[in-house]
């Protein structure tokens, strides 16, 4: 609702277990590729309950896919059988970036497709040139026309070898997508290493693609001729496991995480643990110390994966807001990421902000106040904000927040915060 907020009363230490919701950015992408199953459905485990799950499902509902979920909620059976659509209206494509991925999955599945432009966080600009280059040399013809783009595959797609400008997971995603069924062999060269996209080639392979190489710079693409259904279930968030830690890092205390690869968050436990947290593996999870005010760490640049990554450096800078000492935040992915830093300094932070580089100096405490979430991350991080902030925080433009958690507050709650949802 338009005027919900979230309401904190912070300066409590946070103790606890939270079991890590699927992720995100791996859901996205294998519902799309459900899209391109000819015979058969899929279903995908450990889906998260998001806003941009249940748009993406409209799209595939909308394009004569068959959806539903089990009594879970996490499991969603996506039949493609009868799928008819080629077109996403542009009010679907503004909702989430991810919406991009139906360029691929429709251009796979029906020969013809026409998108606008996608949406998602304002995080400076975010051009899909890469996607489009791609596509061109891959065979797709693409016309523009009052902000649509109408492409088609005017004779078949021509498998080669691609060479990204830079390592986007979008377009390495899209590309995957376009090529699993073709014919000949598609090689991604600089492709981006995430752990989601490890999970899409899986998918895919379960379906019956032959693709190797995810995880690593080089992926290799050998076409086959239609996609079965298959059942998949996705990796868990690291950016929502990396949100509690923060917070648990900033908020002193001691929190139980279930569902969480280590292995995807190796960096951020190393920054965590300059901090001065003690992180260790147990059954199942992953148990985080903190029992003394955060240490700075003298430099975060956010970088590709397997580097630090850009979606959790909003919440590790709400933690630095109260470290000891000053930690210089360098952005290089997306050029405008900093809109929480104002935020923060309402509670009392000491942010400075110059073009990608944000200085933070260490206060003893933060103060409450009103705030507001100007993307989905940023919006976490205000959630550790006031978690941090003795008095009352109140922050509103939770929508963003919605897309990417589950249920943050209940999150949060469970951890021992003082926080709830006001309507
Ligand atoms: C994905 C994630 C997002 C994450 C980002 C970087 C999903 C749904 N979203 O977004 O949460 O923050 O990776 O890890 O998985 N670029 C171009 N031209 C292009 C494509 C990208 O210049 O055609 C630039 C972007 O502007 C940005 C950089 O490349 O500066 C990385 O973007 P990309 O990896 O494509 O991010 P997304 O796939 O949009």
């Amino acid at each position: 609702m338009a005027d919900s907020y979230i309401s904190v009363n912070g300066k409590r230490k946070l103790y606890g277990t939270v079991s890590v919701q699927g992720a995100k950015n791996s859901a996205l992408p294998c519902l799309t590729a459900c899209l391109m199953c000819d015979k058969g459905s899929c279903c995908i485990r450990g889906c998260p309950h998001l806003s941009d799950v249940e748009n993406t499902i409209e799209i595939l509902e909308r394009l004569g896919c068959r959806c539903s979920f089990d009594e879970s909620g996490h499991s969603a059976m996506v039949c493609a059988e009868n799928a008819f659509g080629c077109e996403v209206e542009p009010e679907m494509m503004n909702k989430m970036r991810s919406s991009v991925l139906f360029m691929g999955a429709i251009l796979s599945r029906m020969g013809e497709a026409s998108v606008s432009y996608p949406g998602g966080c304002e995080l400076g600009a975010r051009p899909i040139d890469i996607h489009l280059g791609a596509f061109r040399k891959l065979g797709v013809k693409i016309a523009e026309d009052g902000g649509i783009l109408h492409c088609s595959i005017p004779s078949e797609l021509r498998p080669c070898s691609v060479s990204l400008l830079c390592p986007s997971v979008g377009a390495t995603e899209n590309i995957m997508l376009l090529m699993a069924k073709s014919n000949g062999e598609t090689v991604i060269r600089n492709a981006a290493r995430e752990p989601e996209i490890v999970d899409l080639q899986n998918l895919l392979n379960a379906m019956g693609a032959k693709i190797k190489g995810a995880g690593s710079d080089i992926i290799v693409i050998e076409g086959v001729s239609s996609l079965r259904g298959a059942e998949f279930c996705v990796m868990p968030d690291r950016i929502a496991a990396l949100t509690y830690m923060a917070g648990a890092a900033a908020c002193g205390g001691e929190i139980e995480l279930k569902n969480i690869n280590m292995e995807h968050i190796a960096i951020c436990s190393a920054v965590l643990r300059d901090m001065g947290a003690v992180i260790r593996r147990c059954e199942g999870g992953a148990v985080l110390t903190m029992k003394q005010r955060p240490k700075a760490v003298k430099t975060i640049k956010t970088l590709c994966y397997p580097g630090f990554p850009t979606d959790a450096q909003p919440v590790f800078m709400s933690a630095m807001t109260v470290a000891d000492g000053t930690t210089v935040f360098i952005e290089s992915i997306f050029d405008n990421r900093f809109r929480h830093a104002a935020e923060l300094n309402k509670l009392g932070a000491d942010i400075d902000v110059n073009m990608c580089q944000a200085t933070v100096r260490g206060r003893e405490y933060l103060s409450g106040a009103d705030i507001r979430a100007y993307d989905l991350r940023g919006g976490a991080a205000m959630v550790i904000g006031g978690l941090i902030a003795e008095g009352t925080t109140r922050i509103r433009g939770i929508s963003h927040i919605e897309r990417g958690y589950e249920d943050i507050v209940r999150d949060f709650g469970d951890l021992g915060g003082d926080i709830r949802i006001i309507i």
